[in-house]
């Protein structure tokens, strides 16, 4: 099978959505964006640069005079939490809601603009009291609580880069971070509520400070959040409470150079060290608040946005603190999982807040798909216009559900790609222009430049695949690896002269549309043939009885790689089902004929195992690193980016030894 060929097969229903008229009538961007970029993609992103308050305006767009390092906007001065707060009141808005946040044992927060500019200013006061000096780093490791905001844009407005670990990680993942960006303070909370229960965080930070490398955090500021015994260092430890609370509740913003670092944040990379992504101030926020507008539509006084990713990785950077509040946007922050206490929480909170636009992980969506159609429809979800997806590929069935029973088959659906690294959206569809097509990224976006290319660098054809690479400096781009700018080159910028090389495999269609296929690492090289692990779990996922599957190339002496898939079975699958033993025969064989028809025999996976949960990163990305162990009965390796790292030993104490059969 050529790759062709199975591109082809993906996308042989031919599925087309035209933007509803409606909202094309009034939407924010038209196709004319495109032919203002393409004209003069500086002007063009000049421009959107006026979208934010400067207090210095840039006259300089873009200095590429010493690549891969960009400066953009490099003489503007601008403050950063002045823009996605203080000026919203300025202009009146500041009874609006910013924040509705829902906790998750119930209950609730309403924060206006204007009291966002109060908390704001309170941390920004604290975070000085506590020595914090423009240029120092602040590690952030919160749950998903107004604080985490807050605490971000406090770093912000005071010009101290913030490094947010998410909630999740363990104290050696903590331990590492803070000393690689060698933080002074650690903001932090008693602990959050997840599942119905408080669930720890500061004995992590305790243990991680115990730690050679992290001597230099003097203070670390705590939140009470779920009220649980806490141990406490008298010399060290300081709550919030006590501390915020009596600070003065104004602050005047200073403005910082637009290359100013904003953040510094640690990619999920599912091998190697962790990577320090650097932020700066101008560009990023030129780029996060554009793609926002765009993509989503966003009509502030009246769109209620919803976007469910954890603050601790870049899409709650980008799309819940920076880009949706430079907007002026109202937006709802949710704390807990998505089925506590029941699985329609998500859909009870659309429908209380009248959620507009919803902005999700292909994961999640293919968690409801599994749950089943009945609990999205036991709620009204007419207020949704506007849904969107990010963080993997969306297989076209995943995509085709959500629409259907999310968005009552008439919502556009964009599927976003960008990346930790990108900053900001890249490549999607915008709901007002683009015709969708599921399962695809389709366009980049207005000044941005996009290509595939094959492996000698040269630009494929429409109907063939290869490597996603960016053709031009984007203004959100990363700036540098912290403390490695060798590294910075060689991951990056090596692969293919003068262009930015993503990881990425991707196609493009006979119309010149972009199809991502997963990381060039996961592609498995099968008797000779390039198959690609996304198209496979696709074809998997598009029979009724598979939810989920995650696919990687075991060692095989036949045929170098052998495909083995891990899947988990739709609704109420039987114990035995889901033992981790290879599937019974019936099933396997009815499963492999089914990706033959869709695929190809070639892609037929040689072993089939239905387990009960995949092992995930915390952006919901499945780390076949660990399943190949499995499938070619290793050790295990790292697993302290998953989620949850129980599912691993789940996984492999089912397991019979792997031999090879068939
Ligand atoms: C990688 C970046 C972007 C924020 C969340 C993840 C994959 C992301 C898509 C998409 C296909 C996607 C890519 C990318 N990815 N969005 N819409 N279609 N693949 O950030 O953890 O830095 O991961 O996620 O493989 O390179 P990240």
């Amino acid at each position: 099978m050529s790759t062709n060929e199975s591109l082809a097969n993906l996308l042989k229903e031919e599925r087309r959505f035209a933007p509803p008229a409606e909202l094309a009538a009034a939407a924010n961007i038209t196709a004319a964006a495109y032919e203002q970029a393409g004209a003069d993609r500086l002007a063009f992103w000049a421009a959107q640069a006026r979208r934010l308050t400067w207090e210095t305006e840039p006259t300089e767009t873009l200095d590429w005079s010493n690549p891969p390092f960009a400066k953009w906007f490099t003489d503007g001065k601008l403050n950063v939490a002045y823009n996605c707060v203080d000026r919203h009141v300025e202009a009146g808005h500041g009874d609006r809601v910013a924040i509705h946040f829902e906790g998750e044992p119930g209950d609730t927060r309403t924060i206006t603009y204007a009291e966002l500019q109060r908390e704001v200013s309170k941390a920004a006061n604290a975070l000085i009291e506590l020595g914090v000096r423009t240029g120092d780093r602040v590690a952030i490791y919160l749950p998903m609580i107004p604080e985490a905001i807050v605490s971000m844009l406090a770093c912000a407005r005071i010009g101290a880069p913030h490094s947010v670990v998410f909630g999740g990680f363990s104290a050696d993942a903590l331990a590492t971070r803070i000393e690689d960006a060698d933080a002074r303070i650690v903001i932090t909370s008693d602990g959050g509520f997840r599942r119905d229960k408080p669930s720890a965080l500061k004995p992590a930070v305790d243990e991680a400070l115990t730690r050679p490398g992290t001597e230099k955090v003097r203070n670390v500021l705590v939140v009470r959040r779920t009220g649980q015994e806490t141990s406490w260092d008298d010399e060290r430890d300081v709550w919030w409470h006590e501390l915020v609370d009596r600070q003065p509740d104004t602050h005047t913003p200073e403005a910082f150079d637009a290359e100013h670092p904003l953040y510094i944040l640690y990619t999920s990379g599912t091998t190697g060290k962790p990577k320090g992504i650097l932020h700066t101030t101008g560009g990023y926020l030129t780029q996060t608040s554009y793609t926002h507008h765009a993509v989503f539509d966003l009509k502030p006084e009246t769109d209620v946005y919803w976007c469910t990713a954890d603050i601790g990785w870049v899409t709650g950077h980008s799309y819940i603190v920076y880009g949706p509040l430079s907007n002026g946007a109202t937006e709802v922050l949710y704390e807990g999982t998505p089925d506590t206490p029941h699985q329609g929480r998500w859909w009870e909170i659309v429908q209380k807040y009248r959620v507009t636009i919803l902005y999700t992980a292909p994961t999640a969506i293919r968690t409801c798909m599994k749950w089943g159609d009945a609990i999205p429809a036991k709620f009204d979800l007419s207020s949704l216009r506007i849904l969107g997806s990010v963080g993997e590929p969306i297989n076209p069935e995943a995509w085709i559900w959500y629409r259907k029973n999310i968005g009552a088959d008439t919502t556009p659906v964009v599927d976003t790609w960008w990346q930790t690294e990108t900053g900001a959206i890249m490549i999607t569809p915008l709901p007002g222009v683009t015709e969708t097509k599921p399962g695809s990224a389709q366009t980049p976006l207005p000044g941005i430049c996009a290509t595939v290319v094959n492996d000698e660098g040269t630009e494929v054809p429409n109907g063939s695949g290869g490597y996603l690479v960016l053709t031009e400096p984007w203004p959100s781009m990363l700036r540098t690896i912290w403390g490695d700018d060798q590294r910075y080159l060689d991951t990056y910028w090596s692969r293919f002269e003068g262009r930015y090389f993503a990881g990425d495999g991707a196609k493009k269609d006979e119309d010149g549309d972009i199809w991502l296929l997963g990381r060039v690492d996961d592609v498995m090289l099968v008797s000779g043939h390039n198959i690609s692990t996304t198209e496979v779990e696709s074809a998997l996922v598009s029979h009724p009885k598979v939810a989920e599957a995650a696919v990687v190339g075991a060692t095989d002496a036949t045929t170098g790689q052998a495909i083995c898939a891990f899947i988990i079975l739709r609704g109420c699958a039987s114990e035995e089902e889901t033992s981790g033993a290879d599937a019974p025969g019936g099933l396997v064989e009815e499963l492999r004929g089914h990706v033959a028809k869709e695929l190809g025999p070639i892609a037929k996976p040689k072993r089939i195992l239905p387990v009960a949960e995949l092992p995930k990163t915390r952006s919901g990305k499945i780390m076949r690193r660990l399943l190949r162990d499995v499938a070619e009965n290793r050790a295990l390796g790292d697993v302290t980016t998953l989620t949850d790292s129980s599912v691993m030993e789940l996984i492999q104490s089912k397991l019979p030894t792997a031999t090879s059969e068939d």
